[in-house]
């Protein structure tokens, strides 16, 4: 459903994405893993329509290369960012709204609003302000607003970091859940690898913006060039 082809992207004199392609299919769980640097949130930020770039994207066989960010929210991408961004100064309600309207213009629907606040466990902290949020609250209600936009993909990047081994536990379950019980195909960049073997098939590993493989968890773990590159300093981190 989602076809990059030779994409490129420069910042200066820095090639932060060097000529990926891969394709992710409906219902898959498709994981990046690569060093700090090496370009995941990038391909994030070009999926998504944030720069310029050189190749194509395709999303259900529709040039998507170059639109605006709305554009390519309503066609059906969603994302989640490293650091948590939210509107401090609105409730989790109407932060999940806003998700709701930004993806369906004209069809609010305060309806499937609660229900994604009920699905990322957030009723308790409904009419509170965000900032109040711990930070699996800020990530879950990240999620609860980009699944309110209804995406066909949701693209989350480190939804891991900074979370303790119950939290981990908990975020898991519910990558886990938007996948099989919404069926909506999952994009995961994440630095835990036990996590990420445990989620996603295939998995992309890239460094200095290019790929170095893409198999399933057992080819990727027992790949040489990725113990070298990746997992000897931080698999178990
Ligand atoms: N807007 C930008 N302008 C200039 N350089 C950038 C910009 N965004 C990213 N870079 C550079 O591109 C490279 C890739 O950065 P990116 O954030 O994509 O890495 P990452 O794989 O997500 O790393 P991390 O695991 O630390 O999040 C880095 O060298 C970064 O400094
Ligand atoms: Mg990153």
């Amino acid at each position: 459903m989602l076809k990059v082809k030779s994409v490129t992207k420069k910042f200066g004199e820095l090639t932060a994405v060097n000529n990926l392609s891969f394709d992710v299919s409906q219902g898959q769980v498709f994981g990046i893993a690569g060093p700090n640097g090496a370009g995941k949130s990038t391909l994030y930020n070009l999926i998504t329509g944030f720069y310029k770039f050189d190749g194509i994207i395709e999303l259900d066989g529709k040039n998507i290369s170059g639109l605006p960010t709305h554009k390519i929210a309503r066609l059906g991408i969603a994302r989640t960012f490293q650091i948590p961004q939210i509107f401090e100064s609105m409730t989790v309600e109407e932060s999940v709204n806003l998700g709701c309207r930004f993806g369906n213009i004209g069809k609010y629907d305060p309806g499937y609003s609660d229900e994604m606040i009920a699905f990322t466990s957030l009723q308790e902290e409904r009419h509170s302000k965000t900032n109040l949020l711990n930070l699996l609250g800020k990530k879950r209600l990240m999620i609860a607003a980009a699944m309110a936009t209804k995406p066909k993909i949701l693209m989350v990047d480190e939804p891991m970091a900074g979370l303790n081994a119950f939290e981990i536990k908990e975020m898991t379950a519910l990558i886990k859940k938007i996948n099989q019980e919404v069926n909506i195909t999952i994009i995961i960049i994440e630095h835990f690898m036990k996590v990420l073997t445990e989620l996603a098939n295939p998995i992309l590993v890239i460094e200095n913006g290019t790929q170095i493989c893409i198999g399933s968890p057992e080819e990727i773990t027992s790949n040489p060039e990725v113990i070298a590159c990746y997992l000897g300093d931080s698999h178990d981190a």
